[in-house]
């Protein structure tokens, strides 16, 4: 081990704050369900606002509910190094997804601060606003909106299940934090390190504490509404009836055969169907499903995302159906300028690490087009992400936060 951040990194400290920060949006079996502009997740920014506060961190947001901690270098004019993630989980989340960025960051720039090492430019810690997509979708609005692949105004009159809209949450979160100041969209940033864990199972099985993320994999997510109409169960003729969840259903069955046909790595997810008036005795008038597909090569992607709307129509019977394309992102490879870094300073540390690529999303994705962007993965508990039982060791996250204050260093005076 050197005498510089990496020795400061304190594995302890670091494991303890992602317990207390998994109080916030507890669910009864073990995991979070914090989402995105929710009081919940206002209370784990107030955590992590503290401390970064006791770090001297000055903090920051944006009019996409960004969260910033600064760490201010010695070049005030010299564009910040960013490094974290986001504080909003699935409903049925873990504490570790996207947490262990923010908090793997602020336990770098302590370690840094703490080993008395120079900065030239700026190190910013963030909290994406939205990543998880969960409650309002698409996800990753924050980083869309700070990068300008989204115009913040796109996103701002989407609801959630409840009726509240995105404009309706920045409001919330403008009137809990009224003292904080606000920073602009769409600054110039010198490079963005995001630490993750891999929420798949290959670190953990080939033993590597910390992998060098190479790429992100390919994703199109859709939302499919089928309009049929409301009929009465005991008296409306089979062959008469306009039932918007058969109709769903035979689509999605259709999707799902043609998908699997394709080849063995493609996923296909229908997460989350909506059926009104979703009562036992009515026959479905609307049923509305999210379509959430993934594929590492993109002109495989982009054609069979683009078979959806006539396979949908294909199969709506009497109904009417309306695909709408939420996201649409194709594989990336981080550059490596990036993973030259990360594989460096790890080999410094005597850290092994071996490359993987990201099968999920991050909000790196949208940093990728606007600065050198590199990705930093821990291992997770067989893999399991998404899911309340998911785990990491503390010293696999204090691995992956040691190799991160190096890179940072690094980045920060180059
Ligand atoms: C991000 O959470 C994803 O769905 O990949
Ligand atoms: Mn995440
Ligand atoms: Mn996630």
């Amino acid at each position: 081990m050197t005498h510089g951040p990496a020795a400061r990194v304190d594995t302890g400290r670091l494991w303890e704050r992602h317990q207390r920060l998994a109080r916030h949006g507890a669910t009864s079996n073990g995991g979070v369900n914090r989402q995105a502009l929710s009081p919940e997740e206002f209370a784990a920014w107030r955590e992590v606002i503290a401390w970064g506060r006791e770090l001297d961190l000055a903090p920051c947001t944006d009019r996409a509910g960004n969260l910033f901690l600064r760490c201010a270098g010695t070049d005030a004019n010299a564009a910040p190094v960013l490094t974290g993630s986001h504080l909003d989980s699935q409903p049925s989340g873990g504490k570790f997804d996207g947490v262990f960025g923010v908090l793997a960051g602020l336990e770098a720039v302590q370690a840094i601060r703490e080993s008395g090492m120079a900065l030239r430019r700026s190190i910013e810690i963030v909290a994406w606003m939205n990543e998880e997509g969960s409650r309002f979708a698409p996800g990753m609005m924050g980083s869309a909106a700070f990068t300008g692949a989204t115009p913040l105004e796109t996103f701002l009159d989407i609801r959630d299940a409840g009726g509240i809209s995105v404009r309706d949450g920045l409001a919330a979160l403008r009137a809990a934090f009224p003292e904080l100041p606000s920073c602009p969209l769409g600054r110039s940033v010198a490079a963005y390190v995001e630490a993750h864990i891999e929420q798949g199972p290959i670190l953990e099985r080939e033993r590597y504490a910390v992998g060098v993320v190479t790429g992100i994999q390919g994703k199109r997510t859709f939302r499919v509404t089928v309009r049929g109409e409301e009929a009465h169960a005991g008296t409306a003729r089979l062959d008469e009836r306009k039932d918007a969840l058969l109709a769903a259903v035979r689509m999605i069955h259709a999707l799902d055969d043609a998908m699997r046909a394709t080849d063995d790595i493609v996923k296909f997810t229908v997460g989350k169907l909506d059926v009104t008036p979703n009562a036992p005795s009515v026959v479905a008038g609307t049923a509305t499903f999210s379509l959430d597909l993934r594929h590492v090569d993109s002109t495989t992607l982009a054609s069979l995302g683009d078979r959806i709307p006539a396979m949908c129509a294909a199969r709506a019977g009497p109904c009417n159906v309306e695909v709408v394309e939420l996201t649409r992102a194709m594989s990336l490879a981080f550059p490596e300028t990036m993973t030259s870094v990360i594989r460096e300073r790890a080999s410094a540390l005597g850290i092994p690490v071996m490359d993987v690529f990201s099968a999920a999303g991050h909000d790196a994705r949208f940093l990728h087009a606007v600065c050198p962007t590199g990705m930093i993965f821990v291992p997770c508990k067989d893999g399991i992400s998404h899911n309340p039982s998911e785990s990491a060791k503390p010293e696999d996250l204090a691995a992956g936060a040691r190799v991160l204050a190096e890179t940072l260093v690094v980045l920060a005076n180059r």
